[in-house]
């Protein structure tokens, strides 16, 4: 399937993990691919990996975080291709920390980065797809956006933020032909989640709470993106996608 020829898709966090699964799963069926992410190294090596296999990509080194940052990269992107049609605003950070130890610090790095910066993302892509008449969004939250989990107030507080930011913008954008929804994973395989857990702990966590009885993959999430960024989803806003081998059916 080729459906996204000749569109624009900005991806951020895609030097690795999800966000780079999603950003090869659009340029594999076509799109020009800006590649958002804050480490250099693994930009690079992402931007090598999509040239050998023929992709059109613009690798961009970006804190999210940093509003002025952002705002350059989406101007580049559109010197460079015109327009933005898709964004996935996937960048994100994640640890644990409990909650009567969690330093005010912490606290505002991971809202930074999960809450804001996809806020300025959303912001400044939303702003260029009015001008162009229309585009299709698509946030990054989590199972964690849509339950709690110990020692996790800081992440799923941003998670949470994403799932309403996400309505709230459907809600004032469908006006503009902008099409936006979140996607709610459980439990993938990345490097985020590797640093976190050990095999044991994954293998009780399966046990016990995935009915699959296995942990997702990138690419079970970056299938999700490119429907809902395609026209098979072209009534489809303001709502989530939970991606979780049926975690949350308990
Ligand atoms: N892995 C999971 O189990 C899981 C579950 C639910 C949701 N998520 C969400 O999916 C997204 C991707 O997670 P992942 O597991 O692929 O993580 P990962 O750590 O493997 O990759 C994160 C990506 O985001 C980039 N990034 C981090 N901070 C950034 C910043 N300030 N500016 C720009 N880029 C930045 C990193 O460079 C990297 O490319 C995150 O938003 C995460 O919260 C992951």
């Amino acid at each position: 399937m080729r459906r996204f020829t000749n569109k624009v898709a900005f991806v951020t966090g895609a030097s690795r993990g999800i966000g780079n699964s999603i950003a090869e799963r659009f340029a594999s069926e076509g799109a020009k691919v800006a590649l958002v992410s804050n480490n250099e190294e693994e930009l690079d090596q992402a931007e090598q990996r999509c040239n050998e296999l023929g992709y059109e990509v613009l690798p961009l080194v970006v804190d999210v975080s940093n509003a002025d940052q952002v705002e350059h990269a989406v101007e580049r992107t559109v010197a460079e291709w015109g327009r933005v049609d898709i964004l996935a605003n996937n960048a994100g950070i994640a640890w644990e920390e409990d909650f009567l130890e969690l330093k005010d610090d912490n606290w505002r790095k991971m809202l930074d980065v999960n809450l804001n910066g996809m806020f300025y993302t959303a912001q400044r892509i939303s702003r260029q797809m009015v001008k162009q008449g229309g585009g299709v969004i698509i946030n990054m939250a989590s199972t964690n956006g849509i339950v709690g989990e110990a020692k996790y107030a800081h992440y799923n507080a941003s998670k949470g933020g994403i799932v309403l930011l996400t309505k709230t913008m459907a809600l004032e954008l469908g006006k503009y032909n902008i099409r936006v929804n979140s996607v709610c994973p459980g439990y993938i395989q990345t490097p985020m989640s590797e640093a976190i857990d050990d095999p044991e702990f994954v293998e009780q966590y399966i046990r016990m709470k995935i009915p699959l009885g296995k942990v997702g993959k990138p690419s079970d999430v970056a299938g999700v993106f490119a429907f809902l960024a395609s026209g098979d989803a072209a009534f489809i806003t303001g709502t989530e996608i939970i991606v979780d081998g049926g975690q949350l059916a308990f």
